[in-house]
């Protein structure tokens, strides 16, 4: 061995001696793909195309993204007309501005903003519409936009625009601990001696207990309880259970009462799609005819933001619904509870907490972390960007 080292080949050198050159690079971004519907092994984070602006939307340089359990479902493939896989998820992220599209006014590169999107948050640079991008105020944290879209918008326009909430009123919500009803527990008090019943798993009472006028264990009869309490019922039920919850719901609203269902958190029975779970969901519900709710004095109201904002065109109502949050928020009465921060490629264990029902408010997902150390497995090899979850793998504890 002479110890010399071949001269590295220029592209010129290449062209000479008959070598094809390598194409242009395409610039590269990491993002959280959805590789088909499933477990949480279809995560992967993976390098992909960056994304690049089009007429009228803006790219986001990402600092956090909020996961929701709407991530759950779209992975699950249990979410009406998703778009085919590989897909990057994440319905919502906040980020600095890195470039406009032909006419999209209203910002500059460098603005703080929080992006509202139809799937693809998840990733290192998004592009969005216009429409849906606000500018967050200096003084709130990127973690703090990323939390505000999905869970805050949500809870306002049904308390608000739908309940019709106002001092005194009686509001009852399911999983008060989580990241949606943290923001309805927030706003709720916002409003003059509302009286707040709420559900939660058992190891989060202690810690949401201050938030809610009379929070109960989740696997109690929650309807008896309220009962005892209040035997008229109470004014607004939010039910994002559905199943047999959504009958329950109903029967203790209050004459004048409005029951609105936003969600169906009991089709989620473990990791992948039950379509036990889905089947038993829909058939529990009663078929409510209107004759017995005109008799009943009691309306009934079902809520998708995203359908609202992205298919329905209330983009403007998103925006003075968004505008007014970031007000409540500036003068200090609402403010996102985090639960934790995760790197992209530790994606898995962040769903699996949802999962496992622990998270006490949001879940960030930051680009910028750094993953967890994780014990390799006899024989297997891990790359850097490989975010999947094996399914022997132990849950690693939380982010915080
Ligand atoms: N319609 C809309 O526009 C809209 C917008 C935002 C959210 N949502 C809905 O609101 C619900 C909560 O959403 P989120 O993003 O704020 O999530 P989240 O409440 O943070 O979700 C996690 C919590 O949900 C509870 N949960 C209930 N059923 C569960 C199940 N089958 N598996 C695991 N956890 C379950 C658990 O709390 P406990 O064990 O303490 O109950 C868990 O900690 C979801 O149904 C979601 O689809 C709807």
């Amino acid at each position: 061995m002479s110890g010399e080292t071949a001269p590295e080949m220029t592209s010129e050198t290449k062209a000479e001696e008959g070598v094809v050159p390598d194409p242009p690079k395409t610039p590269q971004m990491r993002a959280i793909t959805l590789t088909g519907f499933g477990g949480l092994k279809m995560l992967k984070t993976v390098q992909r195309d960056e994304a690049s602006v089009k007429e009228g939307e803006i790219l986001i340089r990402v600092k956090a993204c909020g996961l929701n359990f709407l991530d759950l479902m779209a992975r699950q493939g249990v979410i009406d007309n998703p778009p085919k896989t590989p897909m990057t998820i994440g319905f919502e992220c906040s980020g600095e501005v890195e470039a406009l599209g032909p006419n999209a006014s209203g910002f500059e590169v460098g603005d703080r903003v929080i992006g509202f999107c139809d799937y693809e948050a998840w990733a290192e640079l998004v592009a969005i519409s216009a429409h849906f991008v606000y500018k967050m105020p200096d003084k709130m944290s990127f973690q703090d936009g990323a939390a505000l879209a999905m869970n805050y918008m949500a809870a306002y326009m049904m308390l608000f625009d739908i309940g019709n909430l106002r001092p005194g009123n009686s509001v009852f919500c399911h999983s008060v601990g989580g990241g949606i009803g943290q923001a309805i527990s927030q706003l709720c008090r916002t409003v003059d001696n509302v009286t707040l019943y709420g559900t939660a798993s058992y190891y989060k009472l202690e810690s949401v207990k201050d938030n809610v006028t009379h929070l109960f264990d989740r696997v109690v009869d929650y309807g008896q309880e309220i009962r005892k309490l209040s035997p008229e019922g109470v004014d607004i039920v939010l039910d994002c259970l559905c199943g047999d919850d959504t009958n329950k719901g109903i029967s203790l609203l209050k004459p004048m009462g409005k029951y609105v269902l936003y969600g169906s958190s009991n089709v989620v029975t473990g990791e992948t799609k039950s379509f036990f779970s889905f089947a038993k969901s829909w058939w529990q519900v009663d078929k409510i005819s209107p004759i017995k709710l005109y008799d009943e004095n009691k309306s009934i109201a079902g809520f998708q933001l995203r359908e609202l904002v992205f298919r329905q065109g209330q983009h403007e109502y998103a925006r003075k619904v968004m505008n007014r949050l970031i007000q409540l928020y500036s003068e200090g009465k609402i403010r996102p509870r985090i639960d934790s921060a995760w790197a992209f490629e530790d994606v898995g264990d962040a769903m699996q907490k949802v999962h496992d029902r622990k998270n006490i408010g949001k879940i960030i997902l930051d680009p910028s972390l750094e993953p967890k150390v994780k014990p390799v497995v006899q024989g297997q090899v891990r790359t850097h960007t490989d975010s999947s979850c094996s399914d022997d793998k132990e849950p690693v504890a939380n982010g915080e």
